[in-house]
């Protein structure tokens, strides 16, 4: 199946690009917009590189009519909250307008649309969420992912879905570069912990405010296989692809430093830093997520990892890539 990618340097669009590689029958075209992925022994370049700029709406146009795919998985994405709170004309350009215009020359050249949106179209309020429940975004990324999703409910004839994904971790496979090893807010914590931790130095969790305190954290390779199951299938509409259960940054962290053999008493859970709570004073975020995977799982006859599995995986998955960046 041609399969057209955005974001493939990214953490989720490198899993998928390794997930279909795994599965053997894609044919993947990539677009790329920042320096060219990096190439290993390990990783081939088994795929074509399609230079894509999303703010630039005509090339998206071009190469949806060059490329003719079966379908479009857009996991492209800003993510960087300061910067779209304080840029939100651009943001909404390089987002919303760019999404909206992947998905009209779907329309036109018969191509299935798969977005990927985020759990942060909901607000961290409500006990309990569902792919059903009104969305109520409280960050200007939010905002827009909401946004994006109504662009596309409200096209006639247009083959698409939304796969939601949320608190993303794992392996970049196509730019180990990209590695997120500093302390945050969200569920990308692995790296730092095991760094610090494994130097013998104190991991500050933070708690509070500014925190996703609780969400369903997702090993990307998992999420990947979710999406690349709902580009396959005919079904429309919204799906939670992340992971089945949810848990707090701290029982992650925990459960993290046990499955790697190091010591937990050098999680030290406190308050946020005020210099962090300042820096991003303008931007809110979603609290505690708790959501279900169910009617997903039900329609793509596969449900998600749960924390402890998913956490397996990734140990499996963190081992074979040190090895591998050992060897090239
Ligand atoms: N990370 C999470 O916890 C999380 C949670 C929920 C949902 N999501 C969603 O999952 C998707 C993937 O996120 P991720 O964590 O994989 O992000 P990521 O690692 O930061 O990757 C972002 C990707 O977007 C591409 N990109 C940025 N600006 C672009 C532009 N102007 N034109 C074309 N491509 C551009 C980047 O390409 P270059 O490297 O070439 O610049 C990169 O491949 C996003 O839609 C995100 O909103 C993520």
């Amino acid at each position: 199946m041609r399969l057209f990618l955005t974001g493939g340097s990214g953490l989720v669009g490198s899993n998928v690009i390794r997930a279909a590689r795994q599965q053997g029958d894609w044919e993947i075209i990539a677009g790329h917009y920042g320096p060219e992925p990096e190439w290993r022994a390990a990783w081939p370049r088994d795929y074509v590189l399609h230079p894509l700029d999303m703010a630039d709406l005509d090339a998206i146009r071009s190469a949806i009519a060059q490329v003719r795919p079966a379908a479009v998985l857009h996991c492209a994405a800003l993510l960087d909250h300061d910067w779209l709170d304080a840029n939100r004309a651009a943001a909404w350009h390089v987002t919303v307008a760019a999404t909206r215009t992947f998905a009209e020359a779907c329309r036109e050249h018969g191509v299935r649309f798969v977005f990927i949106s985020s759990d942060w179209v909901f607000d961290g309020q409500e006990p309990f969420v569902d792919e059903d429940s009104p969305p109520h975004p409280v960050n200007f990324y939010g905002i827009m992912k909401f946004a994006c999703e109504r662009e596309l409910a409200s096209m006639d004839d247009l083959d698409y879905a939304v796969a939601r994904l949320a608190g993303i971790y794992g392996m970049n496979y196509s730019n180990p570069a990209l590695l997120r090893d500093e302390n945050g807010l969200g569920f990308d914590l692995h790296n730092f912990i095991i760094k610090r931790l494994t130097r013998g130095q104190v991991a500050p969790i933070w708690m509070g405010p500014k925190t996703n305190d609780i969400a369903h954290p997702t090993l990307a390779s998992d999420g990947a296989e979710q999406v690349l199951r709902l580009v396959r299938s005919d079904r429309r509409g919204i799906f939670h692809c992340f992971g089945s259960e949810c848990t707090s940054r701290l029982e992650m962290a925990y459960s993290l430093a046990d499955l790697f053999g190091i010591d937990r008493s050098l999680l030290a859970p406190v308050p946020t830093d005020p210099e962090v709570l300042r820096a991003h004073s303008r931007v809110q975020i979603p609290y505690r997520i708790r959501s279900s995977t169910e009617k997903t799982a039900a329609a793509l006859g596969r449900n998600t990892l749960g924390v402890q599995a998913a956490l397996h995986r990734f140990k499996q998955e963190w081992d074979e890539f040190q090895e591998e960046r050992m060897a090239s």
